[in-house]
């Protein structure tokens, strides 16, 4: 059975508590939030939210006497707890969510490399590159725009049954690796939305071979650690630093992360680049779920994750059996570059409906489930630790519902996606290319110019440009043929586009 020793009294949640005997005790607010905890709340939202969360929404203010009511010592305290629980050797809580902790794990990337540089080096704007998949989330393009990091981009693996990206494979990592002349840093995404894991102990080994740093996007793995049967976490296998969105699948709230860190020069650099990122003012309620979450994980997570995954197991059984649909299950791990899988991840196609995954996303949400995405040919719902029988239940009943409402049904093809564009070469880093002039063409014009936004189609939502890179004729076919099959082109701010923003270099 799995038991992770604990160094510290994992029964103590002191932001919790400190902040609860504050708001009990009734002192008079003379401080922000200008709610003064609820007192001056529109009615509506009080009666939406009640009078709890207003009186537990302060800021800077805590009760600890053993720390003097000093809230930023009772933070390092749950943090310290938190770094005990999740195996870091530094733990810091987030409240801007993971895109938070990536940012802040590029940027110290780019501290730590320069501090390995010559003066002249250091000097450059954009010293240093940093190996990731194409594929990353779109908060890693924002990082490296920040850090003035270059990408050195490893492509896509596309799976076309599954309309998914895969992790990349070894080869695939290796020749991107040994293509770059100055590569500082390794990135990872670890698990992908869907659960799927690649061989990151490889990466460690490639990193700790040249003396890289290792960085991990394990936004969807919080739960990593207090489950055998669920993939090992990042810091197990060797990374240097992970971020993980707590709230994604724990029972925290939206936004709650948490930056683990496990090399010592990087984890001094932390401290200086959050303050840079996250706001003066973080809210203690995001806190306290993070302090409350870990406690409860070390306390009784192995059973809560048991029973998700032993409703997983039955809902993907139950799903397998109703005809024209069809869920994801461990042959996944047959793929070469797939070591992982999270079960806890239903990925079910329901293009044997007849449906793409958009349809099916609506009429199941008229018979009352809401799954987290929709892709081309499938919908991905999760079960976490809030999930029971009856939830589970009602997610089958609505995909038999379905099944039976489109039987016999064609099935849906029109937007499968056979393959993804190669990366383009990258003349710029992404840094230099947002903040360069720019303007606006069409996209039929724009082979050979540099990107100077991020192109996504959406769905699947990865990017198949970045900014910086220079646009092929292969990116613009495929571009093109999204359109075409009614797959909808987004631009960094979330628009559909007909047209792209490139450097204005002619
Ligand atoms: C793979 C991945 N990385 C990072 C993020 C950003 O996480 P957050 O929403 O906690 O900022 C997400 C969010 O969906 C994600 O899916």
């Amino acid at each position: 059975m799995f038991r992770a020793e604990y160094r510290l009294d994992q029964s103590k949640a002191p932001f919790l508590e400190g902040l609860r005997r504050y708001s009990l005790d009734r002192i008079i607010p003379f401080h922000t939030p200008g709610h003064k905890q609820g007192r001056s709340v529109d009615p509506e939202l009080e009666a939406a939210l009640g009078e709890l969360p207003f009186l537990l929404d302060v800021s800077d203010e805590i009760a600890s006497e053993a720390h003097n009511n000093d809230s930023v010592e009772v933070l390092r305290q749950a943090e310290a707890l938190a770094a005990d629980a999740f195996g870091a050797r530094t733990t810091f809580f987030l409240h801007n969510g993971t895109t938070a902790g990536i940012h802040a794990m590029l940027l110290a990337a780019r501290q730590w490399v320069s501090g390995k540089l010559s003066i002249e080096e250091r000097l450059m704007e954009d010293a240093g590159e940093i190996l990731l998949p194409r594929s990353v989330h779109r908060s890693v393009l924002g990082g490296l725009i920040l850090a003035a990091l270059a990408p050195r981009l490893i492509p896509h693996t596309w799976d076309p049954d599954w309309s998914i990206p895969l992790p990349p494979s070894s080869e695939a990592r290796q020749t991107a690796a040994a293509s770059s002349q100055s590569l500082a840093a390794y990135f990872d995404t670890y698990p992908n939305y869907y659960g799927i894991a690649g061989h990151l102990d490889e990466v460690v080994r490639l990193a700790a071979h040249g003396d890289k740093l290792l960085l991990v996007d394990e936004a969807h793995g919080a739960h990593f650690r207090f489950h055998p049967s669920l993939p090992p976490p990042a810091l197990s296998l060797g990374a240097d630093a992970s971020a993980q969105s707590a709230h994604k699948v724990l029972g925290v709230l939206t936004q709650a992360s948490m930056l683990h860190v496990n090399n010592e020069e990087l984890a001094a650099l932390m401290p200086q680049v959050l303050a840079i990122l996250q706001s003066t003012s973080p809210s203690f309620l995001l806190y306290a779920s993070l302090d409350a979450g870990r406690r409860q994980m070390v306390q009784v997570g192995e059973t809560l994750w048991q029973r998700a995954l032993e409703l997983s197991s039955m809902a993907r059984e139950r799903v397998n059996r109703i005809p024209g649909l069809q869920c994801l299950g461990e042959e996944i791990l047959n793929e070469p570059q797939v070591k992982f899988w999270d079960p806890t991840k239903l990925l079910i196609r329901v293009d044997g409906l007849g449906l793409s995954g958009s349809q099916a996303e609506r009429k199941l949400r008229a018979k009352g489930v809401q799954v987290e995405l929709a892709g081309l040919n499938h919908v991905l719902a999760l079960i976490t630790i809030g999930d029971g029988p009856e939830e589970v239940g009602a997610l089958v009943k609505a995909l038999e519902d379905l099944a039976e409402e489109h039987r016999g049904r064609r099935r849906f093809s029109p937007a499968r996606l056979s393959y993804l564009p190669r990366p383009g070469e990258m003349p710029m880093s992404p840094r230099r290319a947002v903040l360069a002039p720019r303007r606006e063409i069409e996209l039929a014009a724009a082979k050979d110019k540099i990107a100077a936004e991020a192109v996504l189609p959406y769905p699947p939502g990865i990017p198949v440009l970045v900014p910086g890179e220079k646009i092929t004729a292969e990116s613009i076919d495929f571009l093109q043929e999204c359109r075409r099959k009614g797959i909808e082109i987004r631009g960094w701010a979330n628009t559909s586009r007909e047209t792209i923003w490139v450097v204005d270099i002619d």
